[in-house]
């Protein structure tokens, strides 16, 4: 139990104008500055908590509407580099202490490894801009290297749900109950607790906009938002996917037998929900040749998604004695991209990933193959920085096997 006294924390901030630069031409919106981005009404009905007051995430206390305001046309959903440096710590701090469901599952998730996760550190050593430091350390100041606490924040509770705090408002010494947390609309059929800090309920905070402004982006150099010059394309692959009507949380925060949204935000790393993506199967159509189909399953957008380097190798091999390759021939299915002349940025190519519909992998695995074995399989992989190197011979840093399979001759 956290008295709500000690979040008279929540005291200086860092000026709200350090806005990254790079990411300017790539993320409209970026800099929300403006008007205060709750609606006027967000203040009203905050009722004055008295100082030292307890209350813990779950407890309901009457008056529960009181903290309740519906998202104004105003109200910003998350954006990258918001610099809010130390403060963003501390008040993070809060959240954690009286949510520690959701904190036990956000600190284990990428999330808040954004900024300290080993195949970023190693990407970002390669291509330092100001523009990474943007989504991966949002709370820091882009330009510059963050302090350590608020690079170990990463996307924290306060990136995602306090994002209508004016510029000053922290600085000005706002208090719990002031706080604008952002929230979805209310699922259950009684009236919501009451909470002892501001609630927004946003219909865009429960679908694809609470995660557009980190998981859709052009690279920096691109003049605009074509398909071929984002650098993720998530958003609009759900958009235009058979998932579309389902919301981004509705696969990636579950909810856990306490009816509460998991914060673990599974993706890449978790080898069961990779393989559910997809459903795959194979046949033999000649002495040498295999059809390998992947079907979209729970996919909520393209597989893979996300991180512009992450593929699917679908390959087979003529089996000989003891399992010896005779030969054999691998594919993969990705973003095909191209560098662009004196410029960081890439240009797409083509895109042969799966979306919507069964894509149909034909391969041959040469002479070899007449009257033996084949052996095939579908691996999803996690490629490094290719750094000019071909992308057959990039390292691969992670891959979960999705299917494989044997077809007799
Ligand atoms: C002093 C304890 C306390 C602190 C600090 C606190 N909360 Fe809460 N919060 C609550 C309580 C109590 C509720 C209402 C009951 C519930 O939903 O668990 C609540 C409700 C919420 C809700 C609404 C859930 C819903 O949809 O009904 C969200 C979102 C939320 N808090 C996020 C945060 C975030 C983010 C922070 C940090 C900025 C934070 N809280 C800080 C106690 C706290
Ligand atoms: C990457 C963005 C993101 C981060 C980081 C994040 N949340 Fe959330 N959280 C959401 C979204 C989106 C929802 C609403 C999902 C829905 O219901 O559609 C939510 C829901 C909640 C709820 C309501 C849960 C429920 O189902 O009743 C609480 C409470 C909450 N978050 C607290 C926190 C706390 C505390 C942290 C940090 C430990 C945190 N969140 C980190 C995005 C985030
Ligand atoms: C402030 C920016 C930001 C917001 C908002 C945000 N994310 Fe993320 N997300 C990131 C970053 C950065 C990473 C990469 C972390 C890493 O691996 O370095 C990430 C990683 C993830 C991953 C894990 C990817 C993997 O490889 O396993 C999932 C899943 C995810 N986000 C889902 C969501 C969803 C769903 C939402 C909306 C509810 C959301 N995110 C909102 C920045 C954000
Ligand atoms: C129908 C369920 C479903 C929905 C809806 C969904 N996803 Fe996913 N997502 C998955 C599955 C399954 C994976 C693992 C396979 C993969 O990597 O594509 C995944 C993977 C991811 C990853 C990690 C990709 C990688 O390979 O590193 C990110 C990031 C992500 N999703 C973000 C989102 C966002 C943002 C939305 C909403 C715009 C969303 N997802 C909607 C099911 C879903
Ligand atoms: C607009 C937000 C944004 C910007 C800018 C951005 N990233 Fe990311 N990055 C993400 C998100 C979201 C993910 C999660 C997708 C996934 O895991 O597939 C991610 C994932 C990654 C990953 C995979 C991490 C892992 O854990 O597997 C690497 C590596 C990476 N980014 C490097 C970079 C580098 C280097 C830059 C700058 C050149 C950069 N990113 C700029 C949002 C961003």
């Amino acid at each position: 139990m956290r008295s709500l006294g000690s979040l008279g924390l929540i005291l200086v901030l860092v000026g709200g104008g350090a806005l990254g630069s790079a990411c300017a031409g790539a993320h409209e919106g970026v800099d929300g500055a403006g008007a205060a981005p709750w609606g006027r009404g967000a203040h009203e009905g905050h009722g004055a908590l008295v100082e030292g007051e307890r209350v813990t995430a779950g407890q309901r206390r009457s008056g529960a509407a009181s903290s309740e305001v519906s998202g104004a046309v105003g109200t910003r959903m998350p954006t990258p580099a918001r610099a809010r440096g130390a403060v963003a710590v501390a008040v993070n701090q809060g959240c954690e202490g009286c949510h520690e469901g959701e904190a036990r599952a956000w600190r284990a998730s990428l999330h808040h490894r954004a900024n300290t996760e080993p195949a970023y550190q190693r990407a970002f050593a390669l291509e330092p801009l100001p523009f990474c430091r943007g989504c991966h350390a949002p709370e820091g100041v882009p330009t510059e290297e963050a302090p350590e606490a608020v690079g170990k924040l990463g996307v924290g509770c306060v990136t995602c749900h306090v994002t209508g705090d004016a510029p000053g408002m922290l600085a000005r010494g706002a208090r719990l109950a002031e706080l604008p947390v952002l929230a979805a609309p209310w699922r259950g059929a009684s009236a919501p607790p009451a909470a002892p800090h501001g609630v927004v309920r946003d219909a865009r905070f429960g679908g694809a906009e609470a995660c557009a402004g980190c998981h859709e982006f052009a690279f920096p150099t691109a003049p605009g938002r074509r398909l071929s010059e984002l650098m993720q394309s998530t958003i609009s692959e759900h958009r235009a996917s058979a998932s579309a009507g389902q919301s981004c949380a509705g696969c990636h925060m579950p909810e856990g037998p306490d009816g509460r949204r998991r914060h673990a935000f599974v993706g890449s790393r978790d080898e069961g929900f990779v393989r559910s993506a997809v459903q795959v199967s194979a046949r033999r159509v000649s002495a040498t040749g295999v059809e390998v189909t992947l079907s979209p399953a729970n996919s909520g957008h393209a597989f893979p998604t996300g991180d512009l380097f992450r593929r699917l190798s679908v390959s087979a091999e003529a089996l000989g004695p003891d399992e010896m390759v005779l030969g054999g021939a691998e594919r993969f299915l990705a973003r095909h991209f191209e560098l662009r002349a004196g410029q960081s940025g890439r240009r797409l190519v083509s895109d042969d990933r799966v979306h919507g519909t069964p894509v149909v992998v034909a391969l041959d695995v040469g002479d070899a193959g007449v009257g033996r074995e084949i052996g095939w399989q579908v691996t999803y992989q996690r490629v490094a920085h290719p750094n000019g190197v071909e992308a057959r011979a990039a390292s691969v840093e992670g891959e979960v096997r999705v299917a494989s399979g044997r077809l007799a001759p």
